[in-house]
C-alpha cells in the first residue's frame, strides 16, 4: 500500500493475524479495509526464508536426495524421491522395476502420513469444535478432549505412514535411501507381510473421517463451500499413461497435464524437462514465496492450483474401487472440475483411501520383493530436472552439474508456492464475506486463517528464491 495514498484516507485500516497458527511454518495475513470498511485485498505473507537452491552449490550430486530431505521435516521424502529422479536423469540411467515401486510404495506412505497430519491434526479441530469455539482448545488437544477416539485414528493413520518409511528407509525422516539410479535396499518378505497387515486399520480409519467429513458437509459446511476459495483456476499436475491418478515419474507417468474449470485441456503431456518454457515465476515485495503461472495466460489468467484436489480433478478415474467410488461422489457434490478450494479436505482424505488401495495392488506384486534395485553409472549428463507429486502437489528439481558432478545450480520448484495465488485469491474472498467495517472477532479471523489450511502449505519448503 502506497503510504502517501493512505495518509489522505486516514479511516483505511489494515488487520494483521501474525502469525498463521496450525500451518507448517511462519507466515502472517494482512487484511486491507477501504476508507468505507469493506475488505478491499488480503494476503499471505510468507515471512521465513530458507535458501537451499544457493547452499546446495558445489555439493555432488549423489548427496542432494540426502540434503534435500533436510529441507523439511513434513516432506523430506518428496525431496528424496523428486532428488533420486533428478539424479536419475544425470546417469542417464532406466532404474530397475523393482526401485520404481518401491520408490512409489513410499510416496504412497508420504502422501498418506502428511494428509493425515493436515485432516486430523490441523483443520478437523475447527469443524468438529467449531469455529466460534474457544481458540485455547481449538487444536489437536482439544480434539483429543472432545473425541479421544477420532483424535487417536488421526495419530494411529499418521504413524502408519511413517511407519512405512521407517521400514523402507530404515529412518522414520531423512531416510537417504533412494539414490540416483534406484533405491538403497530391496524390501523383505516380512516387511511387506508387516505393511499389509496394518493396511485394514488405516483403510477404517480413513474410512471413518470420510464419512465424518461429508457428513459435516451435508450439514454444516455449506457456507465454507461456497466462500472458501471457490473460483475457477487452472489445475496442474503429473497423469498416468491411462489417464488416471498419478503421483510419481517413471514408466506409467504421461508426465504434466493442465486442465481448466471446464474440463477443457490447456496442455497435455508436457515434460518436466521443458518446465521453463510453460512456466514462469512472478515475485512480490511482500512476500518470500514466488507466485508461479503458466507463462503463455499470463500471471492472472495463468495461475493454477496443485495438490489433492488438482490430481483428482486432472485423471479420468483413480484406478481402485473404493477410491474411484468417492472420486464419483465428490464430482456429484462439486462437479466434473471441483473449484471450491474448501474440498481439498475432501481430496486428502480420497487420497488416502487411494495410496492405501494403491498400496496393497503394490504389495501383491512378486517384483516388489526383487533385490536388483540399483542401476550404476557415472556423468552422463549434466543437466537434469526431475518431478514427483508431492502431498502438496506437483514438485520439481533442477540440477546442472560439472563433469565431476558437483552441483552448479539448482531451481527447486515447490508445490505450496504454485497454490500462492490461489491462497491470496481464498483469504480475499473469505475476508470480503465475513469482515465488514468494525465487526472483527477471532473466530471470523480464524475463517481466514482456515482458507490457508485448505491448502496446507508447507512454508519450510517453499522459500528458497
Ligand atoms: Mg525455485
Ligand atoms: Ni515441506
Amino acid at each position: 500500500m502506497n503510504p502517501s495514498t493512505d495518509s489522505n484516507q486516514p479511516k483505511r485500516r489494515t488487520i494483521t493475524i501474525d502469525p498463521v497458527t496450525r500451518i507448517e511454518g511462519h507466515a502472517k495475513i494482512s487484511i486491507h479495509l477501504d476508507a468505507s470498511g469493506a475488505v478491499a485485498t488480503a494476503r499471505f505473507h510468507v515471512t521465513e526464508y530458507r535458501g537451499f537452491e544457493k547452499f546446495c552449490e558445489g555439493r555432488p550430486f549423489t548427496e542432494m536426495a540426502g540434503i534435500t530431505a533436510r529441507i523439511c521435516g513434513i516432506c523430506p521424502v518428496s525431496h528424496l524421491l523428486a532428488a533420486a529422479a533428478t539424479g536419475d536423469k544425470i546417469l542417464a540411467v532406466q532404474i530397475p522395476p523393482a526401485a520404481e515401486k518401491l520408490r512409489r510404495l513410499m510416496n504412497l506412505a508420504q502422501i498418506t502420513q502428511s494428509h493425515a497430519l493436515s485432516f486430523f491434526h490441523l483443520s478437523s479441530p475447527d469443524f468438529l469444535l467449531g469455529w466460534n469455539s474457544d481458540p485455547a482448545q481449538r487444536n489437536i488437544f482439544g480434539l483429543i478432549a472432545a473425541n479421544p477416539e477420532l483424535a487417536r485414528s488421526g495419530i494411529r493413520l499418521r504413524q502408519f505412514g511413517q511407519g512405512v518409511i521407517e521400514a523402507l528407509g530404515g529412518r522414520k525422516i531423512h531416510a537417504a535411501w533412494a539414490v540416483p539410479g534406484g533405491v538403497r535396499s530391496p524390501m523383505s518378505q516380512e516387511t511387506r507381510d508387516q505393511i499389509r497387515s496394518r493396511l485394514p486399520e488405516a483403510l477404517a480409519i480413513a474410512d471413518q473421517g470420510l464419512t465424518l467429513f461429508k457428513q459435516l458437509l451435508d450439514t454444516q459446511l455449506r457456507e465454507e463451500l461456497e466462500v472458501f476459495g471457490h473460483f475457477p483456476s487452472l489445475f496442474m499436475g503429473l497423469v498416468s499413461r491411462d489417464g488416471h491418478w498419478e503421483h510419481a515419474s517413471g514408466r506409467h507417468c504421461a508426465g504434466i497435464r493442465v486442465m481448466a474449470s471446464d474440463g477443457s485441456l490447456v496442455a497435455d503431456g508436457l515434460r518436466e524437462d521443458d518446465y521453463s518454457s510453460f512456466m514462469a515465476e512472478a515475485v512480490e515485495p511482500w512476500s518470500y514465496l514466488k507466485f508461479p503461472y503458466i507463462q503463455a495466460l499470463g500471471p492472472e489468467a495463468g495461475s493454477y492450483r496443485v495438490g489433492p484436489l488438482a490430481r483428482l480433478n486432472l485423471c479420468e478415474r483413480i484406478g481402485s474401487e473404493r477410491a474411484d467410488r468417492e472420486l464419483l461422489e465428490l464430482r456429484q457434490r462439486g462437479g466434473r472440475v471441483v473449484t471450491a478450494s474448501f474440498l481439498y479436505h475432501l481430496a486428502r482424505l480420497i487420497e488416502i483411501v487411494a495410496c492405501l488401495e494403491q498400496m496393497d495392488q503394490l504389495l501383491d506384486d512378486p517384483e516388489i520383493t526383487a533385490t536388483h534395485v540399483r542401476a550404476r553409472a557415472g556423468v552422463n549428463c549434466y543437466e537434469a530436472v526431475g518431478v514427483s507429486e508431492a502431498p502438496r502437489g506437483t514438485l520439481l528439481h533442477h540440477y546442472r552439474v560439472d563433469a565431476n558432478g558437483l552441483i552448479e545450480r539448482v531451481n527447486l520448484i515447490i508445490a505450496t508456492g504454485q497454490n500462492n495465488n490461489a491462497m491470496n485469491r481464498t483469504i480475499t474472498q473469505i475476508a470480503r464475506h465475513y469482515i465488514h467495517g468494525h465487526n472483527l472477532s477471532e473466530p471470523l479471523l480464524n475463517r481466514v486463517e482456515a482458507g490457508i489450511r485448505c491448502f496446507d502449505p508447507c512454508l519450510s519448503c517453499s522459500t528458497h528464491a
